[in-house]
């Protein structure tokens, strides 16, 4: 399994791409198109919204999970695409089970933000909170009812009954009509994704039977997490490992590695508190040389130094067995570079997460200080050609972190990591 460590974009989707290469199925199992997954494989550029990064791979069989909510209108277009693009789609497997995002959830998502003012969580805009709390209060569609228009129609019915005069009565918005969307999704939506849509739990579990390997892919992170991260600035999923078992439909026991991709610095889309966060001419580096920029919604992301009190707690709740560490190479010219190690928190020095929020708003970040290397690591490809303050960095969090890292991002191609140490 594959998790971020912290508030996404980490470069899962490249490391997910590299280990796919040794794999029989890619598995998402949370969150929707709030997902950017960018992947950079012989010179282009792809980016992934809900297709699982192993789709590159003709061998490879690409899965949506059951925990997944899917927009079938973007999952067709990022299908459309790749094709352009030369990439084939046909083995894409969607869940029956997993969640649709419609036309309604968006708005919602939209005018909800909008509300809050200044006190507003900066979501993707995408429908994702919207969607995930229709199928909690057990309203929402499935992709399988795309199959069945008679079912579609009586949800949608029921379900508009109490969206239309939310829409128009509290924000204003114009109402949706059955007809229209319901003909919509059923003639255009269903007929298209109909070849794609299956029983993926099935298909796992034939998969792992039959002594195949299956990766799963995490999108967005531990800190975005509904349960585990900064509440209420986080997504309306669980990314954690455990909640890879619910939105695949697998046990725990089929679990044998967890590698947690943290980046050697860290960035945040979005509100919420972020104790290392640098609004320096320091932050302004990372931001011009991690190109750091939303893959989809291309908002700047907040940068910060790393901060192995984050880390530490992300290692503990997903019982991380290794770490890949991305965009060492971003560090370059740092030096020194600081390492966030604990909390201040009203005089009282914090080496583990602490669970109150206001406590998080309120940490002041302790660092120590580590040399920089002052040298180009992108073309590095062996552990044995990184200089000493690179590899006295990569120990340090190693140390830190309590679990070994086994990949290091130099670039973002593919071909641009560093074996580092043995998987665990
Ligand atoms: P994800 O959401 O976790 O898959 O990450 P994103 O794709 O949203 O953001 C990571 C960005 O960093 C992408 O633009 C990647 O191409 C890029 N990237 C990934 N690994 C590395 C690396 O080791 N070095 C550099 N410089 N860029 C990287
Ligand atoms: P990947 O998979 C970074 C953030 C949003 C916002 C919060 C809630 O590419 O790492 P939502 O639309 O999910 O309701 O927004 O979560 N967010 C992400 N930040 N990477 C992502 O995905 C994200 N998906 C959601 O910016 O702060
Ligand atoms: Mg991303």
């Amino acid at each position: 399994m594959v998790v971020g460590t912290q508030w996404g974009d980490e470069g899962k989707g490249k490391f997910t791409d590299l280990l796919a290469r040794d794999q029989d199925m890619v598995v998402r199992y949370q969150g929707g198109h709030n997902a950017g997954h960018t992947l950079v494989a012989e010179g282009e550029t792809f980016k992934l919204q809900l297709v699982p990064s192993g789709v590159l791979y003709p061998h490879v069989t690409p899965v949506i999970g059951n925990g997944v909510v899917v927009d079938p209108v973007v999952l067709i277009e990022e299908v459309d695409r790749l094709g352009g693009m030369g990439v084939d789609c046909r083995k894409l497997v969607v869940s029956g089970n997993a969640h649709l995002i419609l036309p309604y959830h968006q708005v919602l998502d939209v005018v909800a933000e909008r509300h809050l003012g200044r006190n507003k969580l900066g979501t993707t805009k995408r429908g994702i909170g919207p969607a995930y709390a229709d199928k909690a209060a057990r309203v929402g569609l499935r992709v399988q009812d795309l199959l069945d228009p008679k079912i579609f129609r009586q949800k949608l019915a029921m379900v508009l009954h109490e969206k239309n005069p939310l829409l128009a009565k509290v924000y204003n918005r114009l109402p949706f009509d059955l007809d229209t969307l319901a003909d919509q999704y059923l003639n255009e939506c269903g007929p298209r994704l109909a070849p794609h849509i299956a029983d993926t739990v099935g298909l796992l579990h034939d998969a792992l039977e039959s002594g195949q390997s299956v990766l799963l892919e995490g999108a967005q992170a531990m800190f975005l997490d509904l349960d585990h991260g900064t509440y209420p600035f986080v997504t309306s999923s669980n990314p954690v490992a455990g909640g890879a078992c619910v939105g695949a439909g697998i046990g725990p026991r089929h679990i044998d590695r967890v590698i947690g991709v943290t980046k050697a610095y860290i960035t945040r889309v979005g509100a919420g508190p972020f104790p290392s966060e640098l609004t320096d001419e320091i932050g302004d580096h990372l931001v011009d040389v991690g190109r750091e920029y939303g893959t989809n919604t291309k908002r700047r992301r907040r940068c910060g130094w790393l901060d192995t009190v984050m880390l530490r707690h992300a290692v503990r709740v997903n019982s991380l067995s290794d770490l890949a560490i991305a965009k060492l190479d971003v560090l370059d010219a740092l030096d020194p570079i600081k390492v966030c190690v604990a909390y201040d928190v009203g005089g009282e020095r914090r080496t583990s997460m602490p669970y109150h929020q206001s406590e998080i708003h309120r940490a002041v970040p302790v660092y120590e200080e580590l040399p920089g290397w002052c040298s180009d690591l992108s073309g590095v490809s062996d552990r044995s050609e990184l200089p000493r303050q690179a590899e006295d960095y990569l120990s340090f969090i190693e140390d830190q972190a309590g679990v070994p890292a086994t990949l290091v991002g130099v670039g973002p191609g593919r071909d641009q990591f560093i074996a580092f140490s043995r998987v665990p």
